[in-house]
């Protein structure tokens, strides 16, 4: 499919899904708003995370009196359906609870981390993958998920960049849409639904150091055009939640954040959804010193547009007693209390039998679409003499290394609810695919982090006994995710140590790399002959590998994510700007250890190439793409105005394969200027041998608008390069003036 027009599509379905509520909702919203007493709305307005099993007295009778709204990550089904049944037929007023919960990349079925299905860049998929884990989360209860994560980051230190869509902001709002489509489908009461909740807003991403809940400083500008665009375009998918973000953006915390909780997404955007804080991100307001003490971090959070707060209760302490002193007024109180009764009603909760439970997926179509989809999002990195795939006549193999049979571990950060015992290891589909007398296992390392070499002769015995070893490195589960950033980002423990071993052995050796991150390794990739970056793949990632090793499918996916040489290259990324004094490809400073004269004042770096070890948009095959015949269907464009593109693609190998067509432009002088290039569409398409296609693509003047100066968004004239390219780095080129 053509994803602009994807784009598009998706944009009808937003407008189906937020265009005006229907009048009865608001109707039932104001009459039951005119019941409630003061603190019965505040009891809305907060949410708990205290529910156990058993459900306490103390929590049922809380519920009975209507102090809370929500319970997030809370329970058991049972318990859930028990709150529920209080609250609806034992409160005053029975208000319905909303349960949420961290359902980020699968409830039961683990699908791919964030990041490893962006790799995928197949807006389908991820919408199915969304689809089921609603569909698996409501049949236990959950109403609401706290997910996507629309965070553009550029930074492989931070932990949560596992949770991202990748650096790009265009491609995080497209595939964003895509995870709201699925998680929301085409109603909201549809039992099998389940609301969305873009997150962080806004800047998380930007984290200074890579060090999580840490400040950001984005000028408004970068604020729009990068950080802001992804929640946008979930607006307009139809996003039913926003979560402000932990950080201090600019000196001031999202969660007491005016300017974009109440000017940017209330009044820009009209988002007539729910705005619900980080956990405990309204008191935290105090240690950022932006707030003297609770009462005063609440009466922020109002300000900035705040309906829900999570688990602190700086809320239910202080607003009864603000609205008394005047210092809040009542109508803003209604205000967030319409907009949590609003997405109830939106749920059908009201309405228990309109939502009723909802059927529980067919596990075998969840696990072959976690299957599909992890495979999707493998990227090749290296395929030195074609080593990859490996014949499945060979004899023995060596699977050697810490991941190769970590269930845990391959599911990734986010993953409560799935279940150990249902991942299925690289280890186990080696020994399908092959039988288990020719795979030949030594695990080397006991985890990833593991310093001990005496499981190394045990595993170097194995490579001797093999054809060829295959190893699976990494990072553990607990090795990204929230607070876990890291400063080093090189293999941990003795995994590079185990790969010299390995290869000391003189067989191939392919190295397979689980991360919730990009990782620094270009030592093991000089030292091995094939890569393959699989992150941390769910619960079908142990068969996508083996497909992918054994040729029973072909890799495709492609890095959404620019992965440095070294930690010391971060922040680096595709969509950079130019500067003053670009270095030319192959420059180096001084090499350490050789003193050479610089090669000019440029900016680059005196100890390591100023380019990445992989661009964002990389991605290797077992087929060979070619890309020619560029065609730019008119030289210039007025304002409001469409050009059309396209380009050759040929499949020049012997294996049928997808291939991730990209397009992107660079407006070569503009205010301010522009980035190098920027990513404005995609379009996964399928060859077999021989065959080729005309990729097309259109792009309006609107598509081209950026924030000027003066913060407004609009296309300036002048001219543009264009590429339709298999990756940020090469490409067929063409160009068109906009005048
Ligand atoms: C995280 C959120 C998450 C919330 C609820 C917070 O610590 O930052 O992403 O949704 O917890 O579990």
């Amino acid at each position: 499919m053509f994803h602009l027009s994807q784009g598009a599509l998706l944009i009808i379905v937003a407008a189906l899904l937020s265009a005006a509520p229907p009048p009865d909702i608001e109707q039932r919203i104001g009459a039951l708003l005119a019941r409630m007493t003061l603190e019965e709305k505040i009891g809305q307005m907060s949410q708990s995370t205290s529910m156990r099993t058993p459900i306490s007295d103390q929590i049922k009778r809380e519920i009975r009196a209507g102090r809370w709204g929500s319970f997030l990550n809370a329970g058991s089904p049972a318990d859930r359906a028990e709150a529920q049944r209080i609250a609806l037929t034992e409160s005053r007023l029975g208000i319905p609870l909303v349960f949420g919960r961290d359902v980020i990349h699968g409830y039961q079925t683990i699908f791919p981390i964030p990041l490893g299905q962006s790799a995928s860049w197949d807006p389908e998929l991820v919408t199915q993958a969304a689809r089921i884990a609603a569909r698996e989360g409501t049949a236990e209860g959950i109403h609401w998920t706290f997910a996507p994560m629309l965070d553009v980051t550029r930074d492989p230190r931070w932990g949560r960049i596992a949770e991202t869509l990748g650096e790009d902001p265009y491609l995080a709002g497209v595939l964003g849409a895509a995870m709201i489509h699925g998680f929301q489908g085409a109603s909201l009461d549809d039992p099998g639904s389940m609301a969305a909740c873009a997150k962080h807003y806004v800047g998380y991403g930007a984290s200074e150091a890579g060090r999580d809940y840490n400040s950001t400083w984005i000028p408004e500008g970068l604020l729009r055009d990068v950080y802001l665009r992804p929640f946008q375009v979930a607006r307009d998918a139809g996003v039913a939640s926003v979560m402000t973000a932990f950080n201090a953006l600019n000196g001031v915390p999202a969660t007491g954040n005016r300017f974009i909780v109440r000017q940017i997404l209330r009044d820009e955007w009209k988002f007539d959804g729910m705005v619900v804080t980080d956990y405990q991100a309204i008191p935290e307001m105090i240690q950022h010193g932006y707030a003297l003490d609770a009462r005063d971090a609440a009466l922020k959070a109002m300000r900035a547009g705040v309906d829900m707060e999570m688990v602190s209760t700086t809320y239910y302490d202080h607003l009864k007693s603000l609205v008394q002193a005047g210092r809040i007024e009542m109508k803003s109180v209604d205000a967030a209390v319409r907009n949590i009764l609003r997405l109830k009603f939106r749920l059908g909760l009201f309405d228990d039998r309109v939502r009723g439970p909802a059927p529980v997926q067919a596990p075998p179509i969840a696990l072959d679409l976690a299957r599909r989809l992890a495979t999707e999002s493998i990227v090749l990195l290296k395929n030195e003499g074609s080593v990859l795939p490996l014949a499945k006549s060979i004899g023995k193999v060596a699977v050697i290394g810490p991941l190769a049979d970590s269930p845990v571990d391959q599911m990734g950060t986010w993953a409560m609810d799935g279940h150990a015992e249902d991942v299925q290891t690289p280890l186990g589909a080696l020994r399908r695919t092959l039988g288990n007398d020719r795979v030949l296992y030594a695990q080397g390392l006991k985890n990833s982090r593991d310093m001990s070499r005496d499981g190394f002769a045990k595993a170097r015995d194995a490579a001797r006994a093999a054809e060829a070893a295959l190893m699976f490195l990494g990072e553990e589960q607990i090795l990204s995710g929230e607070a876990h950033s890291r400063a080093f980002l090189d293999l941990p423990g003795a995994q590079e140590a185990l790969v010299d071993e390995i290869a000391g052995s003189g067989k191939p050796v392919v190295a397979v790399i689980l991360a919730g991150r990009p990782l620094t390794f270009h030592q093991v990739a000089s030292r091995v002959n094939a890569v393959l970056y699989a992150w941390h793949p769910g619960t079908m990632g142990g068969p996508a590998i083996a497909d992918l090793l054994f040729g029973s499918a072909v890799p495709s996916g492609k890095l959404t994510i620019t992965f440095p040489r070294t930690v010391g290259q971060v922040p680096i990324y595709y969509a950079h700007l130019n500067t003053g004094r670009p270095p030319s490809l192959g420059e180096l400073g001084i090499p350490m250890g050789n003193p050479v004269d610089p090669q000019g004042y440029t900016s680059k770096y005196l100890d390591v190439d100023f380019t990445p070890e992989y661009p964002f948009g990389y991605g290797l095959s077992y087929a060979t793409f070619e890309y020619s015949g560029m065609h730019v269907s008119t030289p210039k464009l007025r304002t409001g105005g469409q050009v059309a593109i396209s380009a050759e693609v040929s499949n020049k190998g012997n294996r049928e394969a997808d291939e991730v067509v990209q397009l992107y432009v660079r407006a070569l002088v503009a205010s301010p200027s522009r980035p190098v290039r920027e990513l404005k569409g995609f379009r996964r398409i399928h060859l077999k041998p021989g065959q080729r296609e005309t990729v097309k693509f259109s792009i309006t003047t609107r598509d081209l608008a950026f924030y000027n100066e003066r913060m407004q968004l609009v296309p300036e004239p002048g001219k543009f390069q264009v590429w339709i390219a298999p990756d940020s780095v090469r490409g067929v080129e063409g160009e068109f003036t906009v005048e």
